[in-house]
């Protein structure tokens, strides 16, 4: 009798997920001025990409002013004073303490690190265990580059129309696109106030969405109840047959770092006619320049993780079934 209860409760549960045609998502984590500091900490190691910064831990940032609160938002910046700073320049490299696998990230960014040679900021995430476990970047660019670039990278066996995750032989440039639109890098994002960037990561598809703050952000977003199936196109979808998702993206920490030179913005300062014709290499532009940095800041207004509610009642029946 009881097992009987157990098997239609569990039944209705079911057929109800299987009725939803799409994700419900309900607020996991929400980091703004009044939390970011305890849900996010700082990376304090050498880069691991080789960049001419000197990641502050958290009591130095503070003591040098590289991170903080101002107008009522989250700032990592970068050391603007220093003259031929020894080891690197200061910096920030923050992740979240929290892993997160599936799910809807929504960043509401007022500032990027504005358009600079030497300069390579991102907003990304990424497991454990490099590039097994995957990596989202959802903001990256370097130097002068006036859009960001969407990309993924995985352990071998992911292929998206946008290519080959692994990138074998080619040191994992990982697959990817750069966005079709200047609003979503460095000084375009930054004229018009900045905008919002969402990732839908589920089991079948990584979408990234931007929304500019002077266009048309979608109502739900505002209102707390988001639901990507009404906004539209992404920026880019990685979906598709070549590729597992569960199987190459798991638990996955949110970064914001900017790195200074190093294995891209470095490799590629002398290609760009204008960094070229600023200093020799991209380090001794970065050391000799402290004034160019003054601008290299992000000011973070929100990072919202939302799950998604169908997947978490579908886990709570088998749970009750295990437990009968
Ligand atoms: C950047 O976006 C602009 C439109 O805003 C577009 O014309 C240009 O081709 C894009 N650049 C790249 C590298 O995709």
């Amino acid at each position: 009798m009881l097992f009987t209860t157990q098997v239609s409760r569990l039944g209705s549960a079911l057929a109800l997920g299987a009725a939803a045609t799409h994700a419900a998502y309900t607020i996991q984590d929400s980091y703004d001025q009044t939390n970011f500091f305890e849900g996010f900490e700082f990376f304090s190691l050498p880069d691991p990409t080789n960049g001419f910064v000197r990641y502050q831990t958290a009591i130095e940032a503070n003591a040098n002013s590289l991170a903080g609160l101002a107008n009522d938002a989250v700032y990592l910046g970068v050391d603007y004073t220093t003259m031929n700073p020894i080891g690197g320049r200061g910096s920030v490299r923050v992740n979240s303490k929290k892993s997160y696998t599936t799910g809807l990230i929504i960043a509401d960014i007022a500032h990027q690190p504005a358009s600079q040679c030497g300069t390579w900021p991102a907003f990304w995430t990424v497991g454990q265990d490099w590039p097994f476990n995957g990596e989202i970047d959802i903001i990256e660019g370097v130097n002068l580059d006036t859009n960001s670039t969407y990309t993924l990278h995985t352990g071998p066996g992911c292929t998206f129309s946008q290519g080959d995750c692994n990138a074998p032989g080619t040191g994992n440039i990982g697959c990817g696109t750069s966005s079709q639109d200047t609003q979503t890098f460095a000084n375009g994002f930054n004229e018009i106030g900045g905008g919002i960037f969402a990732v839908e990561w589920t089991s079948s598809a990584i979408n990234i969405f931007f929304f500019p703050r002077n266009g048309d952000i979608p109502q739900d977003i505002a209102a707390g109840q988001p639901d990507p199936s009404t906004w539209g196109n992404p920026q880019t979808s990685f979906s598709g047959e070549g590729c597992d998702i569960p199987s190459h993206f798991r638990e996955h920490q949110i970064v914001f770092d900017t790195t200074l030179c190093g294995d891209w913005a470095g490799k590629v300062f002398s290609s760009d006619p204008v960094c070229a014709s600023k200093a020799s290499t991209c380090q001794d532009y970065v050391s000799q320049n402290p004034e160019a940095f003054r601008d290299s800041y992000w000011l973070i207004n929100s990072v919202k993780v939302y799950s998604d509610g169908s997947a978490a009642k579908r886990d709570g029946a088998v749970r009750r079934r295990f437990t009968a």
